[in-house]
């Protein structure tokens, strides 16, 4: 099958190359899918180069651990190993897995569940980490109910465009904060109110917000608590800060009862079936920026991250 590979950290055209490799072969509990659509996050270009290089613990020391990089995936079922009782061949299904940027990829049952009705394959691929991370970040962490003031910062990226409209299906007032390019894709997705950071800062707007979803990271953490309510939550999630911003975050979250604690989005079936019934009643739809072919996907890591997507990024077979 062909597939991008990697063998050492470094900057997409250095390191990432379009190969033939062998299929995954299934195990027992494995479905094997034939991908259709595959969709990159901020993480994948942040693995590619292994920076912060805190990530090389995890993910492998001088090169990455696993040489198909990509998560987020929709597809075919193409085969199943002989424990699986859920999924048969032939089913559409949306998930993820190691090894994304491929023909095919396997990984156990519960990774994957039925498409969402309605959506094409490109649209089911963009679900992934990016709203993993908004519904953990707000339903998990913020705790957000009907009626709460929130503030998305960064609303117009992969995690934001979700946040914004899982934010709204908790019936919430949700605010935007984007560039004037963005303004109005993000008011189209929901939100009822948008800043555009470009003319308005949002630490300095004399709003209140029951919840602060801050995915840039560009302002310090008592800057971004300044406009919450007494009892607000501020929920860090903007990675560039690195594992500085990470640590005082962690500590300040133990002293100071705005600070909520930074958090790893964490796959789960759970979250995945809460995702597939927001997207089946309307209330979500991926936002997609830009599709690229198997081969672009240097090209597209590359495009990520520049970090102005608008939306999601798609890799097509
Ligand atoms: N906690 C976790 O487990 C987890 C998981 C995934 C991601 N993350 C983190 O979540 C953050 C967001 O990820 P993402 O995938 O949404 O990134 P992304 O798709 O690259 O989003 C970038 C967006 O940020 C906007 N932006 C840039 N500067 C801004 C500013 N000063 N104010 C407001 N918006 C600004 C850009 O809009 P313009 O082009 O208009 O500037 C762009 O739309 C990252 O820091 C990532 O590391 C955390």
């Amino acid at each position: 099958m062909k597939a991008i590979v990697q063998y050492k950290y470094g900057l997409p055209d250095d390191v990432l190359e379009l190969k033939e490799i062998n299929k995954p072969v299934v195990k027992d509990d494995d479905v094997l899918v034939r991908v259709h659509a595959a969709s990159i996050h901020i993480g994948d270009w942040h693995l590619m180069r292994g920076v912060p290089y805190f990530l090389r613990m995890m993910f492998g020391l001088r090169k990455p651990r696993n040489s198909v990089p990509g998560n987020d995936i929709a597809g075919k079922v193409e085969a199943v190993g002989k424990n699986v009782k859920q999924l048969q061949p032939g089913d559409e299904v949306f998930g993820w897995c190691k090894g994304a940027f491929a023909e095919y990829a396997c990984a156990g049952e519960n990774n994957f569940v039925p498409k969402p009705v309605g959506l094409t394959f490109e649209q089911a691929a963009a679900v992934g980490v990016s709203a993993f991370t908004a519904l953990q970040a707000l339903r998990d962490q913020g705790k957000v109910q009907p009626g709460h003031k929130v503030l998305i910062n960064g609303a117009s990226g992969g995690v934001g465009t979700f946040a914004v409209q899982i934010a709204k299906s908790f019936g919430a007032d949700v605010t935007g904060v984007c560039s004037t390019r963005n303004v109005d894709m993000v008011r189209s997705i929901g939100a009822d109110h948008v800043i555009d950071y470009t003319q308005e800062d949002f630490t300095q707007s004399g709003q209140r917000y029951d919840v602060i979803l801050d995915n840039v990271g560009n302002r310090s953490l008592s800057e971004c608590r300044r406009p919450l309510t007494s009892r607000g939550t501020l929920i860090p999630n903007g990675g560039e800060a690195g594992l500085g911003r990470f640590v005082k975050a962690l500590v300040l979250s133990l002293f100071v009862r705005q600070q909520g604690r930074p958090f790893l989005s964490l796959p789960k079936k759970e979250v995945l079936v809460v995702l597939k019934d927001l997207i089946e009643s309307g209330k979500v739809t991926p936002v997609i920026d830009r599709t690229y072919l198997l081969s672009e996907t240097p090209e597209a890591i590359g495009y990520v991250g520049e970090g102005h997507a608008r939306g999601k990024v798609v890799i097509t077979m």
